[in-house]
């Protein structure tokens, strides 16, 4: 594994390997342990949008493995692409350091960015997808359920970044994914193709969100209006109009049925507070496991 861009381009066996990774480096540095299996190496992040979570779990996880993170505001380097081609950032950091992770708007950034760098390029999400997130959702799925396989999410809302990995995570580790949307924000139809070739009829598309939380064991959402996005934010508070997570949905699915969002969270919109707040609500662990994965994940590629 050179790069970690997009979890479809994983084994399934990398996968699994990654997730194992985390669970034992989350036990171990739990307990006090310390790994420094990346002193003297430097990662430098490159972030074209707001981060609390991915940048600040891969600044701890660099530490925690005596390593230094350096980051990166696009306004510091004069833009990405902007300034000099994001081709020469790409060879200049690659005599610099040892490892770079980028969050874009577009997808490509970080495809060029691995295409010309010859160190290990991190995807901290994109317009396209979010891996990092899909991969310690995983593993919190697999920490509350004691299982991937056969795990049923109900994705309520926009087939955005997030739904994409998500999919690809339920084709890679047979889960069963089905996301639920309005006419026009569904998500893309080759996704779901390229899900359902891992694995067949793991990921589907629905209009309606009471039947696809009706045999979930996970409610999962994530904001209607993504980075980027901001000035359509009215039209698509207007177009996801009754694809809220409310008490209303969550008492529709099976009581066992745990919560969970990427975060941030905007309340009221995609998701209430009394469900946020929720004894179902495993909200603040999929936030920590961001930590244990990404743990995991330089270690693979950096050390
Ligand atoms: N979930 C997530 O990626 O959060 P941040 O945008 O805060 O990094
Ligand atoms: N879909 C959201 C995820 C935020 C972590 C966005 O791209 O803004």
């Amino acid at each position: 594994m050179d790069d970690f861009l997009a979890i479809s381009d994983c084994s399934t066996q990398q996968l699994h390997e990654l997730l194992a990774e985390s669970g034992s480096l989350k036990a171990f540095y739990k307990s006090g342990g310390r790994d420094l299996c990346l002193a003297g190496k430097t990662l430098a992040m490159l972030f074209e949008k707001p981060s609390l979570r991915t940048r600040l779990s891969f600044q701890v996880a660099m530490t925690d493995l005596g390593g230094s993170p350096i980051y990166v505001k696009p306004e510091d380097i004069g833009g990405i692409g902007k300034r000099e081609p994001v081709k020469d950032i790409a060879r200049v950091l690659s005599r610099y350091v040892q490892g770079i992770m980028a969050r874009t708007f577009e997808h490509q950034t970080v495809l060029d960015l691995a295409r010309y760098a010859d160190i290990p390029v991190i995807n901290a999400l994109t317009d396209w997808s979010h891996p990092c997130q899909a991969m310690a959702d995983v593993l919190t799925v697999q920490e509350h359920f004691g299982r991937i396989e056969g795990i049923k999410i109900a994705f309520i809302g926009d087939g955005n970044n997030v739904a994409r990995s998500l999919a690809f995570a339920a084709g890679k580790l047979k889960m069963k994914l089905v996301v639920a949307s309005p006419h026009g924000y569904e998500l893309d139809a080759d996704t779901i193709r390229q899900a359902n070739a891992f694995t067949p009829n793991c990921t589907a598309q629905v209009t309606d969100p009471y039947a696809a939380v009706a045999d979930a064991d996970v409610i999962y959402t994530d904001t209607w209006v993504s980075m980027g996005q901001e000035e359509e934010k009215e039209k698509r508070v207007r177009d996801f109009a009754g694809y809220a997570v409310d008490a209303k949905l969550v008492a529709a699915a099976p009581r066992h049925v745990k919560i969970m969002h990427c975060l941030p969270a905007y309340r009221g919109y995609e998701i209430t507070d009394e469900v946020c707040e929720s004894p179902g609500s495993i909200l603040f662990d999929q936030a920590e496991n961001r930590l244990h994965f990404q743990r995991a994940l330089l270690k693979k590629l950096m050390a």
